[in-house]
């Protein structure tokens, strides 16, 4: 795709074997506001176009070694090149020269000896329709990058870890200049969000050796700013209008003041969002603020779609908290407990090697897995004795009834796993399957030794509170009635890594 650059100056790249004629072309061109480049030969040509932006060629015909058609013909073979007018410049008048001209692919011809109006007057005309071109071109590349930004950001979109200040850094990196000759596009970019409170953050971006760049701004004087009060809008503003607008007041207030001159701007205002494009290298027009504004909407669609799915989802692990909070109100396990839980369980489920998916969902889940002890009598919950027999199988249904209340919602299965499992013993002596081994699933495995640890660290109707080395010592050596070999070895191991964490985590959420 060939790169479009537009500057203030024209370049005219002049070419003829008679030194003399490229210093009249100069002095013709230059007093008209172009920069003339200068070649003695077709071979030269080649190179300045190779070297420099070229804007239009005047090209001599008659030159020894390449000709001017073969010239001509080079440059419109090359996808890069193809785009810059050529007017032909000839001493013949013959129709045979016109026609190979036209075939080698030439825009226009002038005939010598040059009259001076008409070499200006189709340099401008040509000029006129290369910046035409050049724009339409500089549209459709717009336009597949809006689509590809657009197709990226839907691929990479996650509701809960998204980041406004970051995805403005990518609206940024989309409209910014990044390389010196990209006149096309802002130099420096402004970007406001809302800070906490009635302060907004300002931050100034550019694009140094490729590299963006991004600077929080100082704000000289602290009075409201008024900028972002009306409703959205999107203006442009060319050399001629800036000082219309109140923003280059607002700009001036940014310390220090001095260090941006501004000589356009697009502006997007809005009460979310402010972005400031200053510095485009040419005139702007309406379609410089459909592009700014359309990359806005896209960011401003998954910001508001982020901020609904975080709210479904605190909304979601509510309503678990106070389902498992509910069950739990006859048992003697109260307070932080099921919190508590759900931490250590995310600790092994990252110890192991879990995704983070799972470790932050077992974090949630797991607070349900007693869910079903909402069924059990609450003698047999608060009785300050050893239960009988009948007593301790009326409690051994709490996994099954657990598991038919969770039910079987997709966005459960780990709390009705867990439910159902979590007093499941790796060496088979556990309830109410005596599932075995890897027939247990993880979730289970994991949250049997987040459970023990806990009550174990809890005063009990048969027990006292066991601080936390006496109770690693349980886990990992025995007691009797608390063995290792109940414990998965890989889930265990996980326990031993994180054990000072599950201290920190109990000390910092104890009753
Ligand atoms: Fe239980
Ligand atoms: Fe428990």
């Amino acid at each position: 795709m060939e790169k479009i650059i537009f500057t203030a100056k024209p370049r005219i790249l002049c070419v003829d074997d008679e030194p003399l004629n490229l210093k009249l072309f100069e002095a013709m061109l230059e007093p008209r506001g172009y920069e003339v480049i200068k070649a003695e030969n077709g071979r030269e040509a080649q190179e300045r176009i190779a070297e420099h932006r070229i804007d239009l060629v005047l090209l001599d015909v008659m030159m020894p070694g390449i000709d001017g058609f073969e010239v001509c013909r080079r440059i419109k073979e090359d996808e890069k090149y193809r785009n810059i007018p050529v007017i032909m410049i000839t001493s013949l008048k013959s129709k045979g020269d016109r026609i190979k001209g036209i075939k080698a692919g030439a825009e226009d011809f002038i005939s010598k000896p040059i009259d001076h109006g008409e070499v200006l007057a189709r340099v401008n005309m040509l000029l006129k329709m290369k910046a035409l071109s050049d724009r339409l071109n500089f549209a459709y590349i717009n336009i597949n990058n809006l689509t590809a930004f657009g197709e990226e950001v839907i691929n990479t979109f996650n509701p809960i870890t998204f980041d406004f200040l970051s995805k403005t850094d990518n609206i940024v990196n989309q409209i910014i200049r990044q390389t010196s000759d990209r006149f096309e596009k802002p130099q420096i970019v402004i970007v406001g969000l809302p800070g906490n409170g009635s302060d907004w953050l300002w931050y100034q971006y550019e694009s140094i050796l490729g590299k963006l760049q991004r600077n929080l701004l100082k704000i000289g004087i602290h009075k409201s700013l008024d900028v972002h009060r009306d409703n959205r809008r999107v203006d442009f503003y060319n050399s001629a209008d800036l000082k219309k607008s109140e923003v280059l007041s607002f700009i001036k207030r940014f310390e220090p003041a001095s260090s941006i001159k501004v000589t356009n701007m697009v502006c997007y205002l809005s009460h979310e969002l402010c972005i400031l494009a200053l510095n485009y290298g040419r005139d702007l027009t309406a379609y410089d603020a459909s592009v700014l504004n359309s990359l806005v909407m896209q960011s401003l669609f998954l910001k508001s779609l982020s901020t609904q799915i975080k709210e479904v989802e605190d909304a979601f692990a509510y309503t678990i908290y106070a389902l498992a909070r509910a069950a739990e109100s006859n048992d003697e396990d109260t307070g932080n407990h099921i919190i508590r839980v759900g931490k250590y369980c995310s600790l092994i489920a990252k110890q192991i090697g879990m995704s983070e998916k799972f470790t932050n969902a077992i974090r949630l889940q797991a607070q349900m897995h007693d869910v079903g002890k909402i069924h059990t009598p609450p003698e047999i919950l608060k009785k300050p004795a050893k239960l009988t027999l009948e007593e301790f199988d009326e409690m051994k249904r709490h996994p099954i009834n657990g598991a038919k209340i969770v039910g079987d919602h997709a966005r459960l299965t780990i709390a009705k796993t867990i439910a159902l499992t979590h007093h499941e013993r790796w060496d088979g002596s556990g309830y109410p399957c005596k599932l075995k081994g890897e027939q247990i699933p993880i979730e289970g495995r994991i949250l049997n030794i987040a459970d023990q640890y806990d009550a174990l660290r809890n005063k009990r109707v048969y027990k006292p509170a066991y601080d936390h080395e006496t109770t690693r010592r349980i886990i990992t050596e025995g007691d009797g009635r608390t063995m290792p070999h109940h414990f998965d070895p890989q889930v265990l191991a996980a326990f031993k890594e994180t054990t000072s964490q599950f201290e920190e985590v109990y000390e910092k959420l104890r009753d």
